[in-house]
């Protein structure tokens, strides 16, 4: 595996592929990888001739108040994962290169920023769009893969890529659990063992969620409700918000709509968590 950490040299990489026609499957990452990233490497792998992953902390997507500098970077670790799957190249840029002096130039979606994630974290979309949008500029893949588990940033993703005519096949992974369930997270490392125990409530009121509607409860105040009293046994467990939503585009409605997504965000102590099950 190959580690680039110029954009010239990239660019003159995956313009040689091109000529030569093979296609390119590209992952996104901050780093920090779990098994939730390398299933989507492993997804790459089995259908692309080359894949190449990005470890980038996006300053952009974090707000002056988040964990930008806390954000857990263990490199050489990250790098051992990622040569073990034969990823092909491993794209490694620094700050400055990404964003120079004088960079002005950003992408929003305009409702889904407003939305979910994007009413807590503003600006949150615009630095990932933004910085999606650069990556593909660089590497032109064939495949891009998101996971499941940030949905609202999967669903931001294929928005932009049809808002703005990209030759991109976006592919969703879905979510990679530990054991108990608890979604894999890099932020996962931050909880203590108490915190630990009960993360797991968040997936297990989306699963009361999802029962409560293949039941045949429609009313969405209700089950919102019903899945907010569960939460509250977990006493370190403060919400941001539970909504279903829309799986194409995240509108709300009173009554479940026939494709839903429920959606959750926690802070769990000091992390703050998001999960999501579609139904
Ligand atoms: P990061 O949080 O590192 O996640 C990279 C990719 O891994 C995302 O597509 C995310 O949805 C996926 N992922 C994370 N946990 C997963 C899990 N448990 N199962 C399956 N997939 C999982 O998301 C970002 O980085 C950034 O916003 C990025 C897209 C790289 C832009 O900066």
């Amino acid at each position: 595996m190959d580690t680039i950490i110029s954009l010239k040299q990239i660019q003159t990489i995956t313009k040689e592929l091109h000529k030569t026609g093979k296609t390119i499957g590209f992952i996104p990452t901050m780093g920090a990888l779990h098994d939730g990233h390398l299933k989507l490497v492993q997804e790459s792998k089995a259908k692309n001739d080359v894949t190449i992953v990005s470890i980038f902390v996006n300053p952009a997507q974090f707000s002056p108040t988040e964990d930008l500098a806390k954000y857990p970077r263990p490199f050489e670790h990250d790098k051992k994962l990622l040569a073990k799957e034969k990823v092909d190249y491993l794209f490694y840029p620094d700050p400055k290169t990404m964003y120079p002096n004088g960079f002005q130039t950003f992408v929003t979606p305009t409702e889904l920023s407003n939305v979910l994630e994007g009413k807590i974290r503003p600006n949150h979309f615009t630095g990932v769009a933004t910085v999606v949008l650069k990556l593909f500029n660089l590497i032109k893949p064939t495949n891009s893969y998101f996971g499941q588990k940030d949905f609202q940033q999967s669903v931001v993703i294929k928005q932009m890529i049809r808002d703005l005519n990209l030759p991109i096949a976006i592919n969703i992974v879905p979510t990679v659990r530990d054991k108990d369930g608890l979604a894999l997270s890099s932020r996962n490392i931050f909880l203590n063992p108490q915190e630990r125990v009960q993360a797991l409530g968040l997936y297990q009121s989306l699963l009361l969620g999802k029962k409560l509607i293949l039941e045949g409860n429609k009313n969405v105040l209700t089950i919102k409700t019903r899945m907010k009293d569960y939460l509250k046994i977990n006493k370190l467990v403060r919400l941001d918000y539970i909504e279903i939503c829309d799986q194409e585009n995240l509108s709300t409605f009173q009554v479940v709509p026939k494709k839903a997504v429920v959606l959750i965000a926690a802070y769990v102590g000091k992390t703050r968590l998001i999960d999501n099950l579609i139904i």
